[in-house]
């Protein structure tokens, strides 16, 4: 029996990356997806990869996830696929970078909404539902940004937005531990992903540059990731509340 048996989890940005990667562990642990994107075939492609591998998730998309009308529709229509909402996991992001003091005030702007105002809008529309159930969890994933600066590439919007998302955590935690919601952070370090692997391509270079600062020396797999947040989501975390979670191969530890 799976850690997440009679769950369901609604998680954001399941086209692609972590998000998919947690769709397949999530269901392999036993709950019920709703996984919801801006990109519909990749959307859709996650949701089959989960049926075929035997498990049960419904997909949302598209999905503007910085639209607050269209991400109260979309928790509304979460909560009604399998009758309720046990899991948050605020996956989903868009970042921006770029150096001081020529990065643009929209690119300032867009990285805020897609990094902050996501995880905040769908902890915001979702948070009856989960009151409803009589309680539940609420992963957001942050980054070590959100702990140091970064040089690779620079990135002031990034580290503010998660910052921002490490403290929203911690009164989420605050606030939802009289309905029995507890909230928790996890901050990658540098994760690869099918894509990033594709882009970063042969330079070798730039991977070292990205990883230097690790202890590991080395990326992340999607996996080492989200199987902390598949403990985290189950009741075996049921004292976890409130923290957040430096997985970052050692680079926050100097
Ligand atoms: N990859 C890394 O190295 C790394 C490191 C630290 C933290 N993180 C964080 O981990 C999470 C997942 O990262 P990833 O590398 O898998 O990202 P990704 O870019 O591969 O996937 C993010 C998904 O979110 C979706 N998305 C983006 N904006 C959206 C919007 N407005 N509405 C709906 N969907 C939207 C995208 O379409 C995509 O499918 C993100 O929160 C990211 O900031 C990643």
């Amino acid at each position: 029996m799976g850690i997440l048996e009679n769950k369901v989890a609604l998680i954001t940005g399941t086209g692609g990356g972590m998000g998919r990667v947690a769709s397949l562990i999530f269901a392999r642990e036993g709950a019920k997806i709703i996984g919801c994107d801006i990109h519909t075939d990749e959307n859709e492609e996650t949701v089959e990869l989960v049926r075929r591998a035997g498990g049960e998730m419904t997909g949302i998309a598209p999905v503007d996830l910085t639209e607050p009308d269209q991400v109260r529709q979309m928790a509304d229509d979460a909560a009604k696929a399998y009758g309720g909402l046990d899991v948050i996991y605020n996956n989903a992001a868009m970042q921006r970078f770029g150096p001081m003091p020529d990065f643009s005030v929209e690119d300032w702007r867009a990285t805020e909404a897609g990094e902050l105002d996501i995880p905040f809008f769908v902890s915001k529309f979702t948070w009856s539902h989960l009151v409803q159930r009589g309680g539940g969890v609420i992963i957001n994933v942050a980054s070590e940004a959100g702990m140091i600066a970064g040089s690779n590439p620079p990135m002031v919007a990034h580290t503010a937005a998660n910052a921002g998302v490490i403290g929203m955590t911690r009164q989420l935690a605050l606030e939802g531990a009289a309905h029995q919601i507890r909230a928790v952070a996890i901050s990658p370090g540098p994760v690869l992903t099918p894509a990033s692997d594709r882009d970063l391509g042969e330079n070798q270079a730039i991977r070292d540059a990205i990883t230097s600062k690790t202890l590991l020396k080395r990326f992340a797999r999607p996996e080492e990731i989200v199987e902390l947040a598949a403990f985290l989501a189950s009741d075996r975390a049921s004292y976890i509340t409130g923290a957040n979670y430096a997985v970052d191969g050692g680079a926050s530890a100097w």
